[in-house]
């Protein structure tokens, strides 16, 4: 038996655009976000960083890729450059001088090339929101990653309790109550989120199959509102086991139709998608 969150609006199914529309626009950039609600995404999903000036931002990796990155004067940033560019490191002011999206990322080819910068959470947020009521679409829900990680604390990212605090006080600034989840493949801000913040929905990411639902909720110490795995350690079995523990299952990265179509099938609760263009056809 499926037990709906309470704290979010109840029998949705979450059409969630990964990294806004990696498959078609510059990833975790301002113009992803638009595109994929545009395409009918209900949710749009997003990973954040912390600068070494306290800002937070949207970004996947903890310093620039090379595969989709500029240097600020237009030429070729390479893997050897990462190093010295890690955001924590790094002022947000030299940070947004970089070029998103304007080389072309081999691996997504039908990604248009526009030169994008990396927002701040707080502008992501406002642009989004005055998208969605300038256009007189519903608010759309915001699922934030955290990534921190156990080992890279205190050199690419501060601690997680330091980046749930600055992250917080972000979205605490923003009228987006009831509409924003936060997940993580570390469970260490996920217990901070529901010590400190025990009202807000938080979902655990998994991608090892080594690791069983019980030994990750045993190691959680509570159950969160979402586990979400990747698509393929979805099983029938694993649906029913979260239903019965009141936790909604939206696995990630679906880039196939086809793998959308039977999984949505299994009774999942949202599909995770580079391309929420298929939605349209998932939903019929
Ligand atoms: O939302 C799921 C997904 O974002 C997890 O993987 O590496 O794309 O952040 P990643
Ligand atoms: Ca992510």
């Amino acid at each position: 038996m499926k037990t709906i969150v309470p704290r979010l609006k109840p029998d949705v199914f979450y059409t969630v655009g990964h990294r806004g529309t990696r498959g078609l626009m510059p990833e975790n950039t301002i113009q992803a976000m638009k595109k994929a609600i545009d395409l009918g995404s209900n949710t749009i999903e997003f990973d954040i960083h912390i600068t070494k000036d306290g800002q937070v931002i949207v970004y996947h990796d903890f310093s620039f890729n090379p595969e989709y990155t500029l240097l600020p004067n237009g030429k070729e940033f390479t893997e050897g450059d990462r190093k010295q560019y890690t955001f924590y490191q790094m002022n947000y002011a030299d940070i947004r001088k970089f070029i998103i999206g304007e080389k072309k990322y081999s691996s997504f080819p039908q990604q248009k090339q526009v030169a994008c910068y990396t927002p701040l959470l707080s502008e992501l947020i406002d642009s989004v929101e005055t998208y969605t009521k300038t256009n007189k679409l519903p608010g759309v829900n915001y699922l934030i990653e955290i990534k921190s990680n156990p080992l890279t604390d205190g050199f690419e990212q501060p601690v997680p309790e330091i980046m749930v605090d600055k992250m917080m006080a972000v979205i605490n600034t923003k009228e987006i109550s009831k509409r924003f989840i936060i997940q993580s493949f570390d469970i260490r801000p996920l217990k901070v989120m529901h010590q400190k913040y025990p009202e807000i929905p938080v979902g655990l990411l998994t991608w090892d199959r080594k690791i069983s639902m019980a030994e990750n909720l045993s190691n959680m110490g509570f159950s969160p509102d979402f586990y979400n795995p990747h698509y393929g350690m979805v099983t029938p079995e694993l649906i029913d086991s979260c239903h019965k523990k009141g936790m909604l299952i939206v696995p990630w990265t679906v880039n196939e139709i086809a793998d959308m179509q039977r999984i949505k099938k299994l009774k999942v609760d949202g599909i995770i998608t580079d391309y929420p263009n298929f939605f349209s056809d998932l939903l019929k």
